[in-house]
């Protein structure tokens, strides 16, 4: 069947997508399975790029709120600006599963809120799981959810959209109590049918211990080796956020340096006239020529007559 968001075509073979069971039974720690390889992507080219590179999922993740829209925190991020975002990253995505962010306040308030939003984000986005931050508090929300066929991913430790109450991105669960409180968390998401947990800046050998309770994946970020997989944001991973690197981000790459770079080289083309040259330049087949005007005007005219598309 065609469908809107992907474009796929009715009778063609559909390409082989990772789906929610595979993603969790990839329990790596428990020699179940690569670890798992997850970015997030906000549009179709860097979709088709980390598709093609071969990750598992793409998390179209409210973090769009920083990256893209330049803002402080995810706060502002609306549920229809994730679904504008999931449409555009599943147009580019033929293997990774898809999993589309549920933005602050748009699942918290009851278990009905987070169906609706977590149905548009699957009809309307085309995302194939959706995401969530909370712990024991939001489980009973995640158990109906996955009752009602919803894959939900869950996301422990820090988060981001409790900013202000934890007073900054801070690492969480450096103490005893802390600790024990997010593994209580991960415990809690888990047991109500979560097909894998993200645990984001918390001490690595407490997510260690987390993915040693749990029997989904955990998924890290900012929390050490020892998880079944890693999630970063692609634009920490490619080096386009030139504004902030924290401790726990590498950079494969500096795009914003090479971008800059190319920039400034267009820059300078532009400005001495090498560029366009006559390989980017349009010709005129020679009859359609007006002699009157290339002789009135010949800077107008190309100097070669090449090939017109
Ligand atoms: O919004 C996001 O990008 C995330 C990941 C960093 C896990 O939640």
């Amino acid at each position: 069947m065609t469908t809107a968001v992907t474009g796929r075509n009715p009778g063609s073979p559909m390409p082989s997508k990772i789906t929610v069971p595979e993603l969790r039974a990839r329990k790596s720690s428990a020699g179940r399975g690569d670890k798992l390889a997850m970015v997030t992507a906000y549009d179709a080219t860097f979709a088709r790029m980390f598709d093609g590179a071969g990750v598992d999922a793409i998390l179209v993740g409210d973090s769009l709120g920083m990256v893209i829209q330049g803002g402080t925190s995810t706060l502002p991020v609306t549920l229809d600006e994730i679904i504008y975002h999931c449409r555009a990253v599943a147009r580019g995505t033929q293997h990774a599963h898809l999993i589309g962010d549920m933005p602050f306040m748009s699942y918290q308030t009851s278990s009905d809120a987070a169906l609706v939003s977590a149905g548009r984000l699957m009809k309307e986005g085309g995302a194939e799981s959706v995401k969530l931050e909370g712990g024991q508090e939001i489980a009973d929300v995640i158990r109906r959810m996955v009752r009602m066929g919803i894959p939900v991913m869950a996301h422990v430790g820090l988060m981001p959209q409790r900013v202000h109450a934890m007073g900054g991105f801070k690492v969480q669960g450096r103490s005893d109590d802390g600790a024990d409180a997010i593994l209580e968390d991960a415990i809690a998401v888990a047991d109500a049918g979560a097909y894998a947990v993200v645990v984001e800046g918390i001490p690595a050998p407490l997510a260690e211990r987390i993915t040693r309770a749990i029997d989904v994946p955990t998924i890290g970020i900012g929390a050490g080796v020892g998880c079944d997989g890693q999630i970063l944001v692609s634009y920490d991973l490619l080096g386009l956020n030139d504004t902030m690197k924290p401790r726990f981000v590498k950079r494969f790459q500096e795009f914003f340096r090479l971008g800059a770079e190319a920039t400034r080289a267009y820059i300078d083309e532009v400005r001495s006239g090498t560029f366009p040259g006559p390989e980017h330049s349009f010709g005129m087949p020679v009859e359609n020529r007006n002699p009157v005007t290339d002789a009135l005007s010949p800077r107008h005219v190309p100097a070669t007559y090449g090939p017109t598309h």
